[in-house]
């Protein structure tokens, strides 16, 4: 069976990890075309990889004969209309999250692909394939836990860029426990309220950090989220989950512990979300790889999922700017047969 030759598209900080995973770690797949904004950051990367090509323009590089899949890795904003031309072209597209930036946009895009009838769109909710994630989830299908009741989640960076604002850290970094929330508990949310307690020192002047989230899914389960994005300490994410008849938490960071004189112990915590998430982005990609070859079904994340988490962020971001619970509005998945 032949290679999946892949385009990838963006190759900023995320999109230079997948072409380098690609290329040393994922079976079955090279990196055939590769398009950027800034043509000589594609070109200097196409350049060290033996029979890749930069192409200028990213819907050409969609459209390119010799390209079978589409990696999206460039910024939100541009996802919308290279989505849409890779459905055109009836090309699989594992696009990075976020589906697009706005909730009518990604309908648009659920829609327009459910009306082909074959499912092509994957998002990169990569925490659905981190094994912590993966063994929580099965412990709650298990049902040895019983009901869930409650989720306690933490996300916390130790520093952001300048440009980082208060709608980004709802955007950027709740959309992931957003996924998580609707993977673990297999519901929608259908509110959201944002409180800002008193800032971090460190923090930039009129950023709100931290964050405390809580959502309210369809059955009326809590989920809490603490959201610290200048601890200035390292990369932590966690959650817990409370159960009727029990407790389980993932994300301790619990790896090599040492003990050494004078009397001390302890490890270290991942320093960010590249080595936390290493090994699922590693399997994200090689079991969609897999299926596309292979002609098997995708099975990650859909442009639902993408919707759906787009539509709770977009609702945190007013939750963010009034204070109050906001009431996630999203269409009834039913009216749109094969979404
Ligand atoms: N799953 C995750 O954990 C995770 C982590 C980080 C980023 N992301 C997502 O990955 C995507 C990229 O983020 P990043 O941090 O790599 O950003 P980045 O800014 O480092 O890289 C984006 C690249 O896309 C290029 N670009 C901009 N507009 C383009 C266009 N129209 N066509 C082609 N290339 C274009 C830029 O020149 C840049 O090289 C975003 O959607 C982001 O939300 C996901």
């Amino acid at each position: 069976m032949n290679d999946l030759r892949i385009a990838v598209l963006g190759v900023g900080l995320m999109g230079a990890d997948h072409v380098a995973r690609i290329t040393s770690r994922i079976s079955g797949a090279h990196v055939a075309v590769v398009n950027d904004y800034v043509a000589e950051r594609a070109e200097q990367i196409a350049a060290d990889i033996p029979g890749c090509r930069a192409v200028a323009d990213p819907l050409d590089a969609i459209a390119d004969p010799d390209v079978d899949a589409v990696l999206l890795a460039t910024p939100g904003p541009t996802h919308e209309k290279q989505l849409l031309a890779c459905l055109e072209h009836r090309k699989p597209v594992l696009c990075e999250k976020p589906l697009t930036t706005d909730v009518d946009t990604s309908l648009e895009v659920v829609r327009r692909e459910a009306e082909l009838g074959v499912r092509l769109i994957q998002v990169g909710f990569m925490r659905r394939f981190d094994h912590e994630y993966v063994a929580l989830k099965s412990l709650i299908d298990s049902g040895d836990l019983g009901d869930p009741l409650l989720l306690h989640c933490v996300h916390r960076n130790p520093a952001v860029p300048d440009h980082f604002d208060s709608a980004m850290t709802v955007r950027d970094s709740l959309v992931h426990e957003v996924d998580v929330t609707r993977f673990l508990l297999d519901e929608e949310i259908t509110s959201i309220q944002i409180v800002t307690p008193t800032p971090n020192p460190a923090a930039r002047s009129g950023l709100f950090d931290p964050q405390i989230a809580i959502l309210r899914t369809a059955s009326g389960k809590h989920v809490d989220v603490e959201l610290f994005v200048t601890t200035g300490v390292a990369y932590e994410v966690r959650t817990e989950l409370v159960a009727e008849k029990g407790s389980a938490m993932i994300g301790l960071d619990v790896g090599l512990v040492r003990k050494s004189a004078p009397g001390t112990w302890g490890g270290e915590i991942t320093p960010g979300f590249k080595e936390r998430f290493g090994q699922a982005y590693d399997t994200e990609i090689q079991r969609w790889v897999d299926a596309v070859r292979t002609g098997a079904n995708v099975d990650g994340p859909t442009s639902w999922d993408g919707y759906a988490s787009t539509a709770v962020c977009e609702a945190g971001v007013q939750a963010l700017q009034s204070g109050q619970s906001v009431a996630v509005t999203m269409v009834d998945r039913a009216s749109i047969p094969g979404a």
